[in-house]
């Protein structure tokens, strides 16, 4: 426009046309060099655009249209289900304890201990203390230990006599380590969610932990009842901030 503006200015056909001429020859080639510069430019701005893999399966368009929607559609529902999963568990569980929750009472709280597969006696003491089967059930409440693979034949021997007694530990095939506790969470977060899903709250603790039930369960009691407060018994979830 600069330019134009420059040639039109000046009503001389003449005048425009010798100006061609001398702007044009000698620059010819200054100009094909900067036509080719702005190509590249463009070029370069379009290929450095957000960029997302696409193994993760949306681009930035199918994201916006999911946050207005809330649920995404059919399409993009089975886009999201062939999607790889980023951090998959699919550890084989070695003592798969499905029946812990296989009745019909109430199951106001389910308790997850992570406990080290050769903590024996801190597994006992829990048993014999805060954790006694009877204990919890006058609570509504259960408990479950998370272990994983020692790699040792004999400490594996003494598990599966462990659980053939007390029937409350479940164990997975990775290796036991401090580093892998994480795993171990998510492992009881998925046994939780696959066998025991009717209990109202579920709580994680760890094997030297005291846990104090009939607190706990009077406070959670407190929160879902809504009767002790005059409310209308509707649930309040404790991780909303409701
Ligand atoms: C297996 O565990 C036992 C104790 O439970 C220990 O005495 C033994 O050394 C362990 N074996 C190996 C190979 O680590
Ligand atoms: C955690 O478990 C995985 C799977 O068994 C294993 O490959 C990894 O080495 C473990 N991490 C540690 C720190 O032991």
């Amino acid at each position: 426009f600069i330019f134009l503006f420059y040639f039109f200015s000046r009503w001389s056909r003449e005048r425009v046309q010798n100006h061609f001429r001398r702007l044009l020859k000698p620059r010819l080639s200054g100009l094909i060099f900067y036509i080719l510069l702005t190509i590249f430019v463009l070029f370069s701005f379009t290929s450095l655009g957000p960029k997302f893999p696409s193994s993760y399966g949306f681009s930035s368009k199918d994201k916006r249209q999911d946050n207005s929607k809330g649920v995404p559609s059919g399409k993009e529902r089975s886009k999201v289900e062939s999607t790889p999963v980023l951090n998959p568990h699919n550890f084989h569980l070695m003592i798969s304890n499905s029946r812990l929750c296989n009745d019909d009472d109430e199951i106001h709280l389910l308790i997850l201990v992570t406990s080290s597969a050769d903590h024996f006696n801190e597994r006992q003491a829990i048993r014999s203390t805060w954790g006694h089967p009877d204990y919890l059930s006058t609570y509504s409440t259960r408990l479950i230990f998370l272990l994983a693979n020692p790699n040792n034949l004999s400490t594996q021997r003494m598990i599966v006599e462990e659980y053939r007694t007390y029937g409350d530990l479940i164990q997975e095939d990775f290796v036991e380590s401090y580093m892998n506790l994480t795993l171990k969470t998510v492992m009881g977060i998925k046994w939780a969610s696959l066998h025991c899903s009717r209990a109202s709250y579920v709580m994680k603790t760890d094997d030297d932990i005291f846990v104090n039930v009939p607190l706990l369960t009077t406070h959670l009691t407190s929160l879902s009842g809504g009767r002790e407060r005059g409310g209308q018994g509707e649930r309040v979830r404790l991780f909303t901030g409701k």
